[in-house]
């Protein structure tokens, strides 16, 4: 597999599809990214991401993303934010400077106000719906990504820059305050334009013991292919994981090289992603796992038709 973008996710879908379409238009690769990732924020259908996304335990849609240049190495970042409509873009701002580049919270939410970024209730009805029918005596400790699809993750590369962006609401029910992987540098995502990128999505709490993203790139920098270096990398972690005897919720990468070549890979049964490839099409794989053995399947209409998932 080859391509410009790669995403996490069928959600991702139209997307990555718009992203094609900015870059074919002469966009760069940060407007593509900023255009596929603002796609899923703003469709109410996915829970998991911006508005729509599930809530925290007290019923608040708090929201966390992140942006990284693979040029500069410039991160951005920001956690716990409610009722902004776009966190991604945000994200992207912060990129740009060398202090100050990851906000949390009130003074994240503060700094978007001053910069005019849209607010709006996050919060739809189908999720209060959902969080008030959800027990309230759950299991912290067993909180699981919403049907295993949480973070939207996208990479891009045009000429030689290579940046990725990252959203979510985080896990359903999660208690007010806490915060993934996406947002934290080298797990949810890292870029760097000489060597390649990688992004993670599932649960943070097991992705950012890790360091997963920024596992996967320095894979890359010794010259291990793609492919293998996000199945290396998720391999060495749940083995390790293992040995401490904690058994990780879902994990799943995505990643590209300085070469456009992609890979990716899971520990759940199936993982979907999206690339917009070589010749502008956008084309839905899925890395299986089938008791540990990966491989990256071209889903047909039947399998895409069973899959239950975003
Ligand atoms: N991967 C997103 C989260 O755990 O919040």
């Amino acid at each position: 597999m080859r391509g410009y973008m790669v995403a996490t996710w069928k959600m991702a879908w139209d997307g990555v599809k718009k992203g094609q379409e900015v870059l074919r238009a002469g966009g760069s690769v940060h407007q593509a990214i900023i255009e596929a990732v603002k796609m899923v924020e703003d469709d109410p259908e996915y829970h998991s991401v911006g508005y729509g996304g599930l809530p925290n335990y007290n019923g608040e849609v708090e929201l966390d993303a992140a942006y990284m240049d693979g040029d500069t190495l410039g991160y951005g970042g920001i956690m716990g934010v409610k009722n902004l409509k776009n966190p991604i873009e945000v994200a992207f701002d912060l990129c740009h400077y060398k202090r100050n580049c990851l906000l949390a919270a009130a003074g994240a939410e503060e700094y978007a106000r001053k910069k005019g970024y849209a607010f709006c209730d996050m919060l739809t009805e189908e999720a209060y719906l959902r969080y008030s029918r959800q027990t309230k005596q759950m299991d912290m400790e067993k909180l699981e990504a919403y049907g295993g699809h949480d973070t939207v993750c996208v990479i891009g590369k045009s000429g030689d820059t290579m940046a990725c962006g990252v959203s979510t609401s985080g896990l359903f029910m999660k208690l007010p305050g806490r915060v993934g992987d996406s947002p934290v540098i080298g797990s949810g995502c890292y870029a760097d334009s000489e060597v390649g990128a990688a992004a993670a999505t599932g649960v943070g709490e097991d992705i950012m013991k890790g360091c997963l993203s920024f596992s996967v790139v320095e894979k890359l920098r010794q010259g291990v292919p793609v492919q293998q270096a996000c199945e290396t990398a998720l391999r060495e972690h749940m083995e390790r994981l293992g040995r401490s005897g904690h058994r990780p919720g879902s994990i799943s990468l995505i990643a590209m090289d300085r070469e456009h070549n992609i890979g990716a890979a899971t520990n759940k049964k199936a993982f979907p992603f999206v690339v917009g490839d070589l010749e502008r099409n956008t084309v839905l794989y899925a890395a299986v796992n089938e008791g540990g053995k990966m491989s990256v399947i071209c889903p047909d209409e039947a399998w895409i038709q069973a899959y239950q998932g975003d």
